[in-house]
């Protein structure tokens, strides 16, 4: 398993981190069968899996129910819990309390936070004093999609630009040894991710940044919306959708189950 001193030498080496959201046992076997680095358990789960409109309403047991699945579907891949909204905006010790299930209950390797106010970088350091390491995340903060007004690009304008670069050095200074860009303009990608010591994973932040990542859903073709970000490899919908309807057509025309997945068949229907 990678760990982080391999991500900062990653860095420093030019080698792209590669990242991928997973929610269960058999997306994470995927991931871990073909080398991905890390393993996002994100909160995106709200939407790609329960269907909800934003990630708001994900909790911290959600979170840490999807890290086991991913945790035995992915023993020897580096795995990250989302830290859910409110997990972390109260008092330092329900911070820390929360952030600690994901470690010991949850069996992840590090929690991600979002954001970079003064009490966000409280909530990064009270992590790190825990010994956990974090990894935190900005630009569209998709917990903050109220305040933003929708999932819309941050930092197009100066003021915005300057904010986002300040809150990316001070989670950097806080401990955080690495940060999630998201929907940001590339220019700032890439500015970011040359000011930092700590490697960047963009989603939606240009080409320059130290590694991507992407919803599990989004890469498969299997997301009711399409972001301009996003990539699809190989359409799983169509292959999801053919079986599905050969599933409910072969039954409806008696063609299944033929004998070969029958126990002991009987030679005519009496
Ligand atoms: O929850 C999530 O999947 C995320 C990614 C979009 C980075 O935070």
């Amino acid at each position: 398993m990678k760990n982080i001193n391999d991500f900062i030498k990653m860095k420093k080496n030019d080698d792209p981190i590669v990242m991928l959201t997973a929610y269960d046992y058999i997306s994470a076997k995927f991931c871990e069968e073909n080398s991905v680095d890390m393993i996002l358990v994100g909160d995106s789960l709200g939407m790609v899996v329960y269907g909800e409109k934003s990630t708001l309403g994900v909790t911290v047991d959600d979170i840490i129910r999807h890290c086991k699945a991913v945790r035995n579907g992915a023993p020897e891949t580096f795995i990250i819990a989302d830290m859910p909204y409110m997990s972390y905006h109260l008092d330092i010790n329900t911070t820390k309390q929360n952030a600690s299930r994901m470690i010991l209950e949850g069996k992840a390797d590090c929690v991600k936070l979002e954001g970079g106010s003064d009490s966000r970088i409280e909530a990064i350091k009270a992590i790190i004093d825990c010994e956990i390491p974090v990894i935190g995340h900005l630009g569209l903060t998709p917990q903050s999609i109220v305040k933003f007004g929708g999932f819309k690009v941050q930092g197009k304008m100066q003021k915005q630009k300057e904010e986002i670069l300040q809150q990316a050095l001070a989670v950097e200074k806080a401990g955080a040894f690495m940060l999630v860009l998201e929907c940001i303009p590339e220019e700032l990608g890439l500015s970011i991710s040359k000011e930092l010591h700590i490697p960047t994973v963009g989603i939606g932040a240009g080409r320059y940044t130290d590694g991507q990542v992407l919803v599990w859903h989004d890469m498969l073709g299997l997301s009711t919306q399409n972001t301009k970000f996003s990539k699809v490899w190989d359409n799983a919908s169509i292959a999801i959708n053919s079986s599905v309807k050969g599933f409910v057509s072969d039954i409806r025309s008696k063609q299944f189950p033929e004998i070969d997945h029958v126990y002991y068949p009987i030679e005519e229907r009496k």
